[in-house]
């Protein structure tokens, strides 16, 4: 565990705003920007960009604040950053959590997890920005390697972001 004392302001950044790609800010929209989740972005419409990937559930802001918090202690493995249009509304958003293994001399595996762009920003490059953005914080942070599992439906976008079909994925739901 992260020893960094947890945050509380809600504009504080879960992690340094140095592992933010500059070649991916300045290639956004004029307007939009790119930065890490701030514990204020519950009135941002984080959790309804989400809603476009999976269902979310009525999660209000105390739990929001208690699972923020826990995630802020453990911000050298939680990346998650967002895209705010231009009136400061998130309208894309994605997630990096980097393992800390024993094999490859103590290497690092980048997880790609809950990319997400709302509906009416889709096919702007966004989601090819947020991959862009990953992949930089997780080269940066010293990853050998990033993967995410997709559906087939999805396959042709992480392809366009340079990634390529390895392996399979396996699953027990509980
Ligand atoms: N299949 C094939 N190609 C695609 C797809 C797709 N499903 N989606 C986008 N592309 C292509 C685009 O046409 C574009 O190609 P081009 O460079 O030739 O013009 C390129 O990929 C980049 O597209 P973007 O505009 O960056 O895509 P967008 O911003 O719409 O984001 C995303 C794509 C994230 C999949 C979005 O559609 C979305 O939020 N979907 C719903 C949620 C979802 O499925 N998320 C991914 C789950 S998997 C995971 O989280 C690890």
């Amino acid at each position: 565990m992260s020893l960094t004392s947890p945050v509380t302001d809600p504009t504080t950044p879960l992690f340094s705003s140095d592992l933010i790609s500059p070649e991916v800010v300045a290639a956004l929209p004029e307007g939009y920007q790119c930065r890490p989740v701030q514990r204020g972005d519950y009135h941002k419409g984080f959790l309804d960009v989400l809603r476009v990937l999976t269902t979310v559930g009525d999660v209000t802001e105390e739990q929001w604040n208690d699972r923020y918090e826990w995630i802020s202690k453990r911000n050298d493995e939680y990346f998650l950053l967002c895209i705010l249009d231009s009136n400061s509304h998130i309208v894309g958003t994605g997630a990096l959590i980097v393992e800390r293994k024993f094999i490859h001399n103590l290497g690092m595996v980048g997880h790609i997890e809950d990319i997400a762009v709302a509906k009416d920003q889709q096919g702007k490059k966004l989601g090819l920005r947020i991959i862009q953005a990953l992949d930089f914080v997780a080269e940066k942070v010293g990853c050998y390697k990033t993967i995410l599992d997709c559906s087939e439906a999805n396959e042709g976008f992480y392809v366009k972001c340079g990634f390529k079909r390895a392996g399979l994925e396996m699953a027990h739901y509980y």
